[in-house]
């Protein structure tokens, strides 16, 4: 069963909270094809790594219920689902999730190798996939907690709670387990400018939860620490790679320089299914360039000239110098990330 605000699978249909139109309204859209899961990664009704992982996830499975009845052959019906796989995977390429779940789900196909009975095992596998993801969030959460003392001001940038994974969230996970944990926690939350995650889920979901915050622009993140205002910085990830480098949403590189600048820790919260030891660095990374009406316009309304040049890089690498340390659901590591990544990956 998985029914959370993010997703709800019922009858065959995956119900996706549009998250375009949070916070002020609260519409769910429903996928009955694996082209229409597709779409909705591709268009963002859902985002954040872990949610889209778990989403694609069950995209493949809509997209098995359509293949088993014309397939011929259990062949032909491996050679669709090839094509199932690509229109999935090719909808957004910075979230290793994405990858990460396809290539399970895949792999559970291959496994099970008969037409009979093929689609409700892969729906059995979809679901475990988002309920392990919410058990994920709960053990990061409390890893995390333990770095974050009573009393603690914490900024963070774009979503990366409820909204971004099946539930609880990564990030936003570590900070709601500290104020379950009852420390007095106070957060600053970045708009997270051009895309407003911050300002339109974080803060949504900050409020719904009772927690002591503040929206700050993206641009006031330096000022706040200079003054001292702020104690530690979490933010989620994309991909971390063998060397501990961080794809993050656009603006976390800042930040880490900024944390850097001013000795304040600087955190990375996530599940190992978003760590990729294929890629050695985040140079090799591929980063979402988006579209530009993203930049030039705000809430559907043009706030820029007619035919200025835009750029809308969706998301930035942070070096591991930068990053203090990584919560994931098997233990936090510290550098030297190169050695300490491995050995957590293999508990
Ligand atoms: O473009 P988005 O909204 O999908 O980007 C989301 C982020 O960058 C999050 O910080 C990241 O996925 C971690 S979420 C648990």
């Amino acid at each position: 069963m998985v029914d959370t605000v993010t997703m709800k699978w019922k009858s065959w249909t995956l119900h996706l909270i549009d998250q375009r139109k949070l916070p002020l309204e609260e519409i769910y859209v429903p996928c009955e094809s694996y082209k229409e899961v597709a779409q909705a990664i591709k268009e963002m009704i859902v985002r954040g790594a872990p949610a889209i992982g778990a989403t694609a996830a069950f995209g493949y499975v809509l997209g098995a219920k359509e293949m088993v009845g014309s397939a011929s052959s259990w062949d032909d019906f491996a050679d669709k689902m090839e094509r199932v796989r690509e229109i999935l995977a090719n909808t957004r390429p910075t979230a290793v999730n994405l990858f990460w779940a396809l290539e399970r789900m895949e792999n559970t196909m291959k496994n099970f190798g008969s037409l009979n009975g093929v689609v409700e095992r892969l729906e059995k596998e979809a679901i475990e996939i988002a309920q392990e993801d919410i058990e994920i969030n709960k053990a990061i959460g409390k890893n995390g907690a333990k770095l974050i003392k009573d009393g603690t001001t914490i900024l963070t940038h774009c979503n990366t709670g409820s909204l971004a994974t099946v539930d609880y969230g990564t990030a936003l996970g570590v900070i709601r387990t500290a104020h379950e944990q009852g420390k007095r926690i106070r957060v600053f939350a970045d708009e997270t400018r051009p895309y407003l995650q911050g300002a339109r889920l974080t803060a949504w979901e900050l409020m719904k939860y009772g927690i002591d915050s503040y929206l700050i622009s993206d641009n006031m993140a330096g000022w706040m620490m200079k003054r001292g205002e702020i104690d530690a910085v979490i933010v989620g990830a994309d991909r971390v790679v063998a060397n501990g480098d961080v794809a993050n949403k656009i603006g976390t590189y800042s930040l880490a320089v900024l944390a850097n600048r001013h000795n304040i820790p600087f955190y990375v919260a996530l599940p190992t299914s978003t760590i990729d030891i294929s890629l050695k660095s985040g140079d090799e990374i591929p980063i979402e360039e988006r579209n530009p009406d993203e930049v030039t316009h705000c809430g559907g309304r043009r706030i820029a000239p007619e035919g200025i040049k835009v750029k809308n890089p969706a998301f930035d690498v942070t070096e591991h110098e930068l990053v203090s340390a990584i919560i994931t659901e098997k233990g936090v590591i510290y550098p030297p990330y190169e050695e300490n990544i491995r050995k957590v990956l293999k508990k």
